[in-house]
Formats: structure tokens, sequence, C-alpha cells
């Protein structure tokens, strides 16, 4: 049973340590941007909402993650544990999130703190280029793929994210400064948070993680 919460900047390596984590400990990964991108691309109505405020680097609002959280952590796949990547991302969904989990018998056992510096998140997130048809993460320098353009995993075309361009990352990072950081202090008061040299290798950091984690 693993119960977690991966927290830390936009371009931090969520997304990339939750692959690694995933395929070690079996536990379904669940990042609200991730499902919001889905919406986007399907035409609903909660995309056309969260469109607008991923592409500006704001928030969604908290009420529609909240919902969107908390049915996803109903389905049965995650009832043996859970990686919870990009939520919560305020204090508000932090105190719902607690407050879902009490009602169902149910806890955090570790938060994974990944922290980096803004610069290195500048040239990460920039450099940022995304499988179109399976989501993988990889960066033109640092995590280059096999063939240029081309998805290892899959075949799929690498694009940029809309809201990789210079100006959104900004206030991505401002964002994530005044509404998520506060989150460290709201965790490490409840005693449960592991905070993690995220500016390592992809290797080390993962190696932290499984120290934080437990084999
Ligand atoms: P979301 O999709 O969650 O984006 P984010 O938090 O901004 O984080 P990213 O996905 O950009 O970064 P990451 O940490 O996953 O980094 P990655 O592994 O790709 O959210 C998008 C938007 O949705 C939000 O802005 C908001 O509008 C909305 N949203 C989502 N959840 C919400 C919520 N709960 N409440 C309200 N709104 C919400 O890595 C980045 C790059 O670095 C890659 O190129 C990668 O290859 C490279 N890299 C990774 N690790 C390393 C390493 N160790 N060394 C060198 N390079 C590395
Ligand atoms: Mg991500
Ligand atoms: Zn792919």
């Amino acid at each position: 049973m693993l119960r977690t919460i991966l927290l830390g900047p936009p371009g931090a390596g969520k997304g990339t340590q939750a692959v690694k984590i995933v395929e070690k400990y079996g536990v379904p990964h669940i990042s609200t941007g991730d499902i919001f991108r889905e919406n986007i691309k399907n035409g609903t109505e909660l995309g056309k909402k969260a469109q607008e405020y991923m592409n500006k680097g704001e928030l969604v609002p908290d009420d529609l993650v909240c919902d969107l959280a908390t049915s996803r952590l109903l389905q049965p796949d995650c009832a043996d544990g859970f990686l919870l990547d990009g939520f919560p991302r305020t204090v508000y969904q932090a105190e719902k999130l607690d407050e879902f989990l009490k009602e169902h018998d149910s806890r955090i056992d570790v938060v994974l703190n990944l922290a980096v510096e803004k610069e290195e998140l500048i040239t990460r997130l920039t450099g940022r280029r995304v499988c179109k048809v399976c989501g993988a993460s990889f960066h033109i320098v640092s995590v280059p793929p096999r063939e240029e353009g081309v998805c290892d995993f899959c075949g799929g075309e690498l694009v940029q994210r809309p809201d990789d361009n210079l100006e959104t990352v900004t206030n991505r990072i401002d964002v994530y400064d005044s509404q998520t950081k506060p989150l460290v202090d709201y965790y490490e008061k409840a005693g449960n948070i592991a905070t993690i040299d995220g500016a390592a290798d992809l290797d080390t950091v993962f190696g932290d993680i499984v120290k934080a984690i437990g084999e």
C-alpha cells in the first residue's frame, strides 16, 4: 500500500519521476494536469473551462479540481494506493483532500517534495518536449529522445506544451510560490513530508524517492 503525493514547482520532475514510481510500486498515477489536457483534447465542457486558466498559467478553480480528484480516488484501482501528481496545489485543496481521506478511513503515507531552483525550472520547461500520444516528457538537452521529435516509448510525435513558453512558465512559477509553496509548511506540520533534491540526475532523484518511501 502506497498513498503518496508528488509536490513541487512546475518542471521539478513530477511527471518524469511518476513514471518510475508507477513502474516500481504499481500504483495508479493521478495527474490533474494530464486529466485536464485529456479533456481539452476531447473537447469536453471541463476541458473548455480548464483551458483558459491553463494557457495563462493560472490555477483552475479549487472546486472544479477537488471534485475531479476525489471522484478519481473513488475508482477501484485506487483502493490499494495512488500517486497524486499536481494535486493538491492550494491549502484549500489539501484540506479537502484530508477531509475526503478521513471519511474513507485513509491517509497520505508520505509527501515527496521535489525541490529545484527557479533558473533550472525555466531551462527545463522551455526545453521540454512531450509526446502527443502517451504524454511522456523529454528535454532537448538533458533528456533527449533517441530520435529527434519522436517518442522513445510509443513512436508518437513530440511537441511543446502550450504553457511552456517563457512568459507562461514565469507566471506558473510565481503562482507556485504564492499558492502552492505554503503546502510544504502544511505537510511539515502533519509530519509526513520528505524533501528531495530534484536538481540531481534522474536516477539519483529516483533513488532518493525510493529511500523516502521504503522498498
Ligand atoms: P501540470 O500539468 O501539473 O503542470 P506543472 O505542475 O506546471 O508541472 P509540469 O508538468 O510542468 O512539470 P513536472 O514537474 O511534471 O516536470 P516534468 O517531469 O515534465 O499542471 C498544468 C496546469 O493545469 C496548471 O498550470 C493549472 O492550470 C492546471 N492544474 C493542474 N492541477 C491543478 C490543481 N491541482 N489545481 C489547480 N489547477 C491545476 O519535467 C520537466 C522537464 O525537465 C522535462 O523536459 C524533463 O525531461 C526534464 N527533467 C525532469 N527531471 C530531470 C532531471 N532530474 N534532470 C534534468 N532534466 C529533468
Ligand atoms: Mg507534469
Ligand atoms: Zn509516446
